[in-house]
């Protein structure tokens, strides 16, 4: 099927007549596949219950005609105005009380059963008309889940909370329990007593905020099953798919995952962020281990600026193509943009489009049209995947536990914390995937948990068992500290944790912004030499820190300044035929680097490619078709990339018109460079063979 290239077509911008030009464009830019109809719910459904079809019928014809594949979208994203008019109650409040109005886009509550009930409605009428259609490959529903309605707080929510609590604990007393109600006399008589956690005079009850936070995700995800089920019924076979977010905090992808046909990702890198591509392979590697290895989709990028940030920086030349290949080369199988014709008028007139404002004779189209060719030329890479000796754990449910108020920092960030363990782990060229905690961990030569605050007891357990078993894992601060209704775990900290982390952690004390310690040698508590002197790990750490008492661990590394100068900082256990590293704070970048190094080494775990230069990212998809080593240059000097073995740029083969250079032994990549290597076909020189 190749790699789908293309974006998202919004044709009820324009005047019909510019559609055909449309096609010729799509064709010259080697589009294979555009997402349709993502916002036409107000032209195709103009008053209620009347159907104006005929004109995309026109657009789906159109794109059959041309070969072109229509990911087709539900159009359930922005509620028509009429919609909201005879219905008002289904627009969305926040938490002050305050009503969203219509006028910009997902202006729905969730679970409003009349939004719910006029976008299945829609979805049937779809379904229907293009059920079999030559065009249509696969359904998008709605968009971006949650972006900007993320909770709403409205009546019509509560009463939907409420439905939800009761199926959950079934009885009050079972909910007063859960959420430690006899705190602040906050103890319920019936479930019909309870709100959403409106804006309070102080904290509303973290574990009610907790469980909003899953209610919302439900109700969210509710919307899409229930036009998931509609598509499903009416088009068997056809799948079915929706865009999430990167490190997007109302939706849980990990349980999203599990109702898509292929997960989908829309992801804008910032040009003006040095290392976005760091936070690019978190977030890819974390959809690629969605659903376990399945090839995903990116299903919007921008091919140039977007118009959203603070400060627009257009992607300079080349970072286009490089981003598009990370994510190919990080497992997915499309590579399609927001949107193919930039838009005259509305809200996104100044951000990028595969069309220009300038037409075809401007960079984008030019760098658009040229990826396309490569991808292309390139298709067997569709379907192959990669494999990973490292997990990195993440958890929404403690991502939504951990950011509530009245912590003792609310400076914990766990998208940050998240990165803070994912960079080293990438600068060293190491594959890795991201999953839940309750992912079968036994084919993991090492586990990294950032930080996972909520964390059950059958988790711990899991944890435990992995690391008995042969296990190496690293664990950081404030893991392990409550249950899933936001309790501490009784016993010290981290209770569930302590015998295999032979430790206890008798007191947080977090650091103020901007102050950091000094972490290195000279504890009161005997210190593992494993290092060469000298080179102990010693550095700066900030953030966090706490008073660990050791129960059988060992400190690798102790505070040597600050209140706690002369205490543990960093430990290692060994626990059955594994060992675990805990970590009491943030060390510096160099220094958590320098730690991973040595658990990799002890777990054998080694980077990809051996001598990788700084700021090359290096992965492998493999699959029936053969091998596909793909290196990138992040970096903005040219460098030379030694190969284990001679190999040939199957990119430059596919796209140069003297057919590329022989195999060779070393590549050479440009600032913003990218290579795509196979072994060398049978019967070619297995030396590098200059320009043959
Ligand atoms: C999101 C949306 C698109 C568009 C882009 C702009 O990805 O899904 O409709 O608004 O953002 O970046």
């Amino acid at each position: 099927m190749g790699i789908q290239f293309g974006g998202d077509y919004n044709p009820e911008q324009w005047p019909e007549a510019v559609w055909a030009e449309d096609l010729k464009l799509m064709k010259a830019a080697h589009v294979t596949t555009v997402t349709a109809g993502i916002f036409s719910w107000a032209k195709v459904e103009p008053r209620p219950g009347v159907w104006n079809f005929g004109w995309f019928d026109r657009v789906m014809d159109g794109l059959a005609g041309a070969g072109i594949d229509v990911c087709l979208a539900t159009m359930t994203a922005s509620p028509p105005p009429w919609l909201s008019r005879a219905h008002p109650e289904m627009l969305p409040e926040g938490p002050d009380g305050q009503r969203r109005w219509p006028g910009g886009r997902q202006h729905y509550c969730p679970s409003s059963p009349v939004y719910r009930s006029h976008a299945v409605r829609l979805v049937e009428q779809l379904a229907a008309r293009y059920a079999g259609h030559p065009a249509l490959t696969m359904w998008h529903v709605g968009n971006e889940y949650g972006c900007h309605t993320r909770q709403c707080f409205c009546e019509v929510s509560a009463a939907d909370f409420r439905r939800w609590l009761r199926e959950r604990y079934e009885s009050v007393d079972a909910l007063n329990d859960a959420w430690s109600t006899a705190f602040w006399s906050q103890a319920y008589g019936d479930i019909d007593e309870v709100l959403p956690p409106r804006a309070a005079p102080t904290f509303p009850n973290p574990a009610q905020q907790l469980d909003y936070l899953r209610f919302g995700d439900d109700a969210l995800r509710a919307c899409y099953l229930a036009e998931k089920a509609v598509l499903d019924r009416i088009t068997p076979g056809v799948p079915v798919t929706t865009n999430l977010m990167p490190q997007h905090k109302p939706v849980d992808a990990f349980a999203w995952a599990a109702h898509m046909d292929a997960v989908a990702l829309d992801f804008y890198q910032d040009p003006h962020a040095a290392d976005d591509h760091i936070r690019a392979g978190y977030v890819f590697d974390l959809m690629r281990s969605a659903r376990s290895g399945q090839p995903w989709l990116l299903l919007e990028q921008a091919p140039g600026a977007v118009n959203w940030r603070p400060r627009n920086g257009p992607k300079p030349p080349g970072a286009m193509r490089l981003w598009s290949w990370q994510a190919v080369a990080q497992g997915a199988d499309a590579v399609l943009y927001f949107q193919w014709r930039q838009s005259l008028g509305g809200a996104e007139k100044f951000h990028s489009a595969m069309l220009p404002h300038g037409g075809t004779d401007t960079r984008i189209f030019r760098e658009v049209a040229a990826l396309g060719a490569e991808f292309a030329a390139l298709g067997d890479i569709a379907g192959t995947r990669s494999r990973a000796e490292v997990a990195l754990l993440a958890d929404w449910h403690s991502w939504w536990a951990l950011e509530l108020d009245s912590k003792p920092s609310t400076a914990l960030d766990h998208s940050r914390i998240a990165l803070d363990h994912y960079r080293p782990l990438f600068e060293a060229g190491v594959p890795c995937d991201v999953v839940p905690p309750d992912r079968d961990l036994s084919g993991y030569r090492l586990v990294v948990v950032p930080n996972l605050y909520l964390l059950t007891a059958r988790d711990a357990e899991r944890l435990a068992t992995y690391v008995r078993g042969g296990g190496r894992l690293v664990v950081s601060f404030f893991t392990g500290i409550v249950d899933e209704h936001d309790r501490v775990h009784p016993g010290g900290y981290p209770a569930p944790l302590r015998e295999l982390l032979g430790l206890r952690i008798e007191e947080f004390w977090p650091l103020d912004q901007g102050v950091a310690v000094a972490v290195g040698e000279g504890g009161t508590t005997p210190h593992r030499r494993n290092r060469e002197p000298g080179g102990p790990y010693s550095g700066r750490a900030d953030l966090w820190s706490e008073v660990i008492g050791l129960e059988g661990a060992e400190a690798l590394a102790h505070f040597t300044d600050g209140e706690l100068a002369g205490r543990p900082a960093v430990t290692r256990h060994s626990y059955g035929q594994g060992a675990v590293w805990y970590l009491g704070t943030r060390l510096e970048p160099a220094l958590m680097r320098a730690l991973l190094d040595d658990v990799r080494a002890e777990a054998g775990v080694r980077p990809l490619l051996p001598g990788l230069p700084e700021g090359v990212q290096a992965t492998v998809r493999a699959g029936a078709e053969g091998q596909f080593l793909f290196l990138l240059n992040h970096g903005d000097a040219a460098v030379e990339v030694p190969l284990p073995a001679a190999m040939t740029d199957a990119l430059a083969a596919a796209t140069d018109a003297e057919g590329g250079a022989g195999p060779t032994d070393s590549v050479t990549l440009p600032a913003r460079g990218v290579a795509v290597l196979t072994e060398p076909a049978a019967g070619t020189a297995s030396t590098p063979a200059e320009g043959s």
